[in-house]
């Protein structure tokens, strides 16, 4: 099964951009737009408008859970909203449509009428919920903190952080649907921005946001911040409740959010296309990673990317050349100013090669996995490869240039022969071409969260839990050339908290750390 975002968002996953939930009340007590919506006339005009204004997919709700709230049973939320479903149904047919409801029951009438995905504030806490879900392989949204917010409790408790709560809360529903047999390719987790969390805790929560992120990969997050009460404080300089929101997703979506639910998409949508300044495009040069030195060394600032149609001396680690061909391939360098103790620099290797990863696996739907220390296999064949380089006394501060290669288009044969290791392109791989921007903007928004993610308390371990998933080598007997000339031969046992790779050599020793070297097996 595809995973959820590509399943639900398919043209948001081939563009490599987050999605954006457009939010249509059939309520008349809804805190924002109470009442506007309950005919199906008005709703199937509010529809289409959001999806003009670049909404992706519909979420119709028939109860409000704004703060004191009161439950509406299922059979008025049917009433109410079954209309409405119908009507969106037959008058935009290609629209996605979600249905936010707690009610296993308008759930179930819900997907019988062709909605797409249930929307679950109540976080999956009814097993009657996941019975339907699991019965019907629906895809849905679990959110965290419906409890707390229903029953005014208060949220995070003595010294846990409102990151800490979530990520575990949000744990907790992913194990607990896991165990009722939902697929992962079926959730995503709504971290619950404004439930159960006072004013700042909200503004704290988006700061652990890359930290919740990692804690739950590779199940996507979607925030749902529209229009409420903690925006203004954090964004006090924004003219409405729409501008803030749109600056909160755009924050959220460079944090590790895929997915925001907002009420006005078009502000949303341009600020989350600001959230990540166009590249500067370049025929032929000799080395995007030279470029993007030069404008980092210019006090260029993070997450600048260079990408150039040739090189005529792309570089690979270790003094090999990256050869360039225009017109099929990915070649791209990012402009990196991690707030990192010198000695992560390594980790920054690992953590870019997750995101890339990442974001193949995400755009492409392919097996992407990682060779320590710089490759992106799939099949065991290399179709990607990083050269991170690092000026630790530039006059701004330590900057980091990752240089991405991706062998997007053509044939393995049209390929450079490369005697380390066989190559192969994503379009062999798929038996289909890609669009190179679409991966190239899913790439840099990866490596924009994991990088955030390496910054954060914790960091470190989020990055090695998510290369373990990823390390195609792990496990397997290796061969290291080092760099002196000499060969390491054992089992590759993993990657330590510097980034280097951990040979065992005999049974019953400590495994040798390996700093520089290439893998073959
Ligand atoms: C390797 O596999 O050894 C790393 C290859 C890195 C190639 C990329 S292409 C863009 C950037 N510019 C370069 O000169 N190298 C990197």
């Amino acid at each position: 099964m595809k995973p959820f975002f590509e399943r639900c968002f398919p043209r948001a996953a081939a563009e490599g951009r987050a999605a954006v939930l457009g939010i249509l009340n059939a309520t008349p007590d809804s805190f924002s737009d109470g009442g506007a919506f309950c005919s199906p006339e008005n709703a199937v005009a509010h529809a289409r408008q959001l999806i003009r204004d670049g909404a992706d997919a519909i979420d119709i709700g028939a109860e409000s859970t704004r703060p004191g709230f009161s439950p509406v049973g299922a059979d008025e939320q049917k009433r109410r909203l079954l209309p409405v479903l119908r009507a969106v149904r037959a008058a935009i047919p290609g629209a996605v449509v979600s249905v936010d409801t707690r009610s296993p029951e308008v759930a179930a009438a819900a997907l019988e009428e062709g909605a797409d995905i249930i929307n679950d504030q109540g976080g999956l806490a009814l097993d009657a919920m996941l019975a339907t879900a699991v019965a019907r392989r629906a895809p849905v949204v679990a959110m965290h903190g419906f409890e707390a917010h229903s029953r005014g409790l208060a949220g995070p408790q003595g010294v846990e952080t409102p990151g800490a709560w979530v990520a575990r809360g949000l744990a907790e529903i992913a194990h607990r649907a896991e165990s009722h047999g939902i697929a992962a390719g079926s959730l995503c987790l709504d971290p619950g921005f404004g439930f159960g969390l006072k004013g700042a805790q909200n503004a704290a929560l988006l700061d652990a946001l890359p930290m919740v992120a990692a804690a739950v990969s590779p199940l996507p997050l979607l925030v749902g911040p529209s229009r409420k009460h903690f925006l203004p404080g954090m964004y006090p300089g924004e003219a409405g409740p729409d501008d803030a929101t749109a600056r909160f997703c755009a924050d959220a979506v460079r944090l590790g959010a895929r997915i925001v639910r907002v009420h006005a998409p078009k502000p949303v949508v341009a600020a989350m296309r600001g959230a990540l300044p166009p590249p500067a495009r370049l025929g032929s040069t000799t080395s995007t990673n030279d470029d993007a030195m030069r404008l980092a060394r210019e006090g260029a600032p993070d997450g600048t990317c260079v990408v150039a149609e040739t090189q005529t001396a792309g570089r690979g680690r270790a003094g090999h050349s990256w050869a360039s061909p225009p017109g099929v391939s990915l070649y791209f360098s990012i402009v990196l100013r991690p707030a990192l103790e010198p000695d992560s620099l390594a980790l920054a290797t690992i953590a870019t090669g997750v995101a890339v990863a990442s974001a193949i696996r995400e755009t492409t739907g392919l097996d992407a996995r990682i060779k320590w220390p710089n490759d992106v296999l799939v099949s065991g064949r290399k179709c990607a490869g990083l050269l991170c380089e690092a000026d630790v006394a530039a006059a701004d501060g330590p900057v980091i240039v990752a240089g991405i290669g991706i062998n997007v288009n053509g044939t393995a044969s049209s390929l450079p022969h490369r005697p380390i290791f066989p190559a192969t392109t994503l379009a062999s791989e798929a038996g289909r071409p890609f669009d190179r921007d679409c991966i190239l903007s899913s790439c840099r928004l990866a490596v924009a969260r994991w990088t955030r993610v390496l910054e954060a308390p914790g960091g470190r371990d989020a990055v090695l839990r998510s290369l373990e998933s990823l390390d195609d080598i792990r496990g397997r007997a290796v061969c290291v050339a080092l760099p002196s000339g000499q060969a390491l031969s054992g089992v590759a046992a993993g990657i330590d908290e510097g980034g280097r790779l951990l040979v065992s050599t005999a049974a019953g020793a400590d495994p040798v750390p390996v700093v520089a070297g290439s893998v073959s097996l």
